[in-house]
């Protein structure tokens, strides 16, 4: 099918390009005309596994164009997909649409053949609906114009994997002709297997908030367990374990620590929140206000264990920071815990390095007041305290013996509880993490036996 794909972000990079990569005419559009060039000459925007590959076959297959122009896109399109960015407005917990309505405004006068306009961003219940009378006050007198929406699901780095294989695919859609239409688009999805859920639009744009609060839900539920942990003496990790084997509960998005981050969850359920309290069910979505809570509690939980942990004081200590991006495999830094304890602990007075394996020049450009490194080990030379805040796996294989070696007093705060702290310990480091018992605080015999069976596992 010939399609436009509307805002090159992550979502609609990585959509336009895996839909050329299953073989359909993709134009790609954006107002940023500098990212246009790059994605035209072959440069992904972003760091996100199999992105490059899949761009430079795209483009070498002649399926895959980018422009600015929404004229263009108009004349182009049998679909157009809006994947702009629908982030949290400045001034209200609420989704800012601006983006959405810019792109509808400039396209809409412009389509003169049939076409139907999907939107894929993540918006309030009752978008599609608002969506559809606008584009009906804009178009020019005859044009046949449908609206639906097929919200996307994909994580950020496992972005084109998702997009090519997704576990679901969702259409929002108001007649069985854009049922059509997207049952061809995802065919090759379709013969693979994927489940294809058609429903109504509110139906599918609330899947999406709805999917993003439970998983938000999730992890701060076990936060809130790891704080019960702490207070117990008890072992966040294995109480994960233990539940996650009920196959009705799961060990996935169980995993405590410093709480989730990024461009989605976070904003997602407070759009959320605002948008039931519009439809007059701000009870039913109340608890998510404790979800965003404890989550943000994490934070300032870190921080103080890290305070704890050179003293009472950051004032002249030297804190060297490992990650920075809300989560591996991402050089994505929107809404991430790490800088956002990084920054707390330098407002303290601490002199902070830090080291990430991508996310450098994305931080850099938000807390420029940090020092920035590009290893481990400079990031830690000296340091009074190493924090561990986003659990890339290059820091699992780091040698704490060697690493041991340029610090005095060798201390490290595994706030993602992913580091082997037995393996550290016996390379002489104090560590600590969140919801986890330190072996010095409980007696002997507790200590060594939590050290082998629990800490090796
Ligand atoms: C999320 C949804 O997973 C995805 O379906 C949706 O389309 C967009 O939002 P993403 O933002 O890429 O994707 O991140 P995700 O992998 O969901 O992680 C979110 C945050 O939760 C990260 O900061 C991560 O570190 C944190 N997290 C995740 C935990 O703290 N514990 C866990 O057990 C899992």
């Amino acid at each position: 099918m010939r399609m436009t794909v509307i805002g090159t972000g992550y979502l609609g990079a990585v959509h336009a390009v895996c839909m050329a990569d299953i073989g359909h005419d993709v134009l790609g559009v954006d107002i940023d005309a500098t990212k246009i060039e790059a994605l035209g000459a072959g440069t992904a925007p972003f760091y996100e596994p199999g992105l490059q590959e899949t761009l430079t076959r795209a483009l070498g297959s002649g399926r895959l164009r980018f422009t600015t122009s929404l004229q263009e896109a108009a004349e182009f399109g049998e679909v157009h997909f809006i994947c702009v960015g629908t982030p949290q407005r400045p001034d209200s917990p609420a989704a800012d649409l601006r983006h959405l309505d810019a792109v509808v405004d400039g396209l809409a006068p412009h389509l003169r053949r049939p076409c139907l306009i999907v939107g894929k961003s993540t918006v309030p219940a009752g978008t599609t609906a608002r969506v559809a009378a606008r584009v009906t006050a804009l178009v020019p007198e005859g044009t046949d114009v449908e609206v639906a929406w097929n919200p996307e699901f994909l994580r950020e780095g496992f972005a084109v994997e998702d997009t090519l294989r997704p576990d679901r695919l969702v259409a929002g859609v108001s007649s069985p002709r854009a049922d059509t239409v997207l049952r061809t688009v995802y065919a090759p999805m379709l013969r693979a297997g994927v489940p294809y859920i058609s429903t109504d639009p509110a139906t599918a744009e609330l899947v999406k908030v709805a999917a993003n609060s439970f998983l938000a839900t999730k992890i701060s539920f076990i936060n809130a367990m790891a704080e019960v942990c702490d207070a117990a003496g008890a072992d966040v990790a294995t109480l994960a374990d233990a539940l996650g084997h009920d196959n009705r509960i799961g060990r996935r998005f169980l995993s405590a620590g410093l709480g989730f981050g990024g461009g989605c969850l976070p904003k997602d359920i407070r759009a959320f929140m605002a948008r039931a309290g519009e439809l007059g069910v701000d009870d039913s979505v109340a608890f998510l206000r404790e979800v965003d809570e404890i989550n943000r509690r994490q934070r300032r939980r870190t921080v103080d264990i890290a305070r704890d942990m050179v003293g009472g004081d950051f004032a002249d200590r030297r804190i060297a920071v490992l990650g920075a991006t809300f989560k591996p495999n991402s050089d994505d830094v929107r809404d991430s815990p790490a800088l956002a304890v990084a920054a707390a602990v330098h407002r303290e007075g601490a002199a902070v390095r830090l080291y990430d394996p991508e996310g450098i020049e994305n931080a850099r450009s938000v807390l420029p007041q940090l020092e920035y490194v590009h290893d481990v080990a400079k990031a830690c030379e000296e340091a009074d305290l190493v924090l561990h805040l986003t659990e890339w796996s290059e820091f699992r294989r780091i040698d704490p013996a060697a690493l041991a070696e340029s610090l005095s007093s060798p201390r490290i705060l595994d706030a993602r509880n992913a580091l082997d702290a037995a393996l550290w310990r016996s390379a002489g480091w104090t560590v600590r993490a969140l919801g986890r018992p330190t072996p010095a605080a409980l007696p002997n015999q507790q200590a060594a036996a939590l050290t082998t069976a629990v800490y090796s596992s």
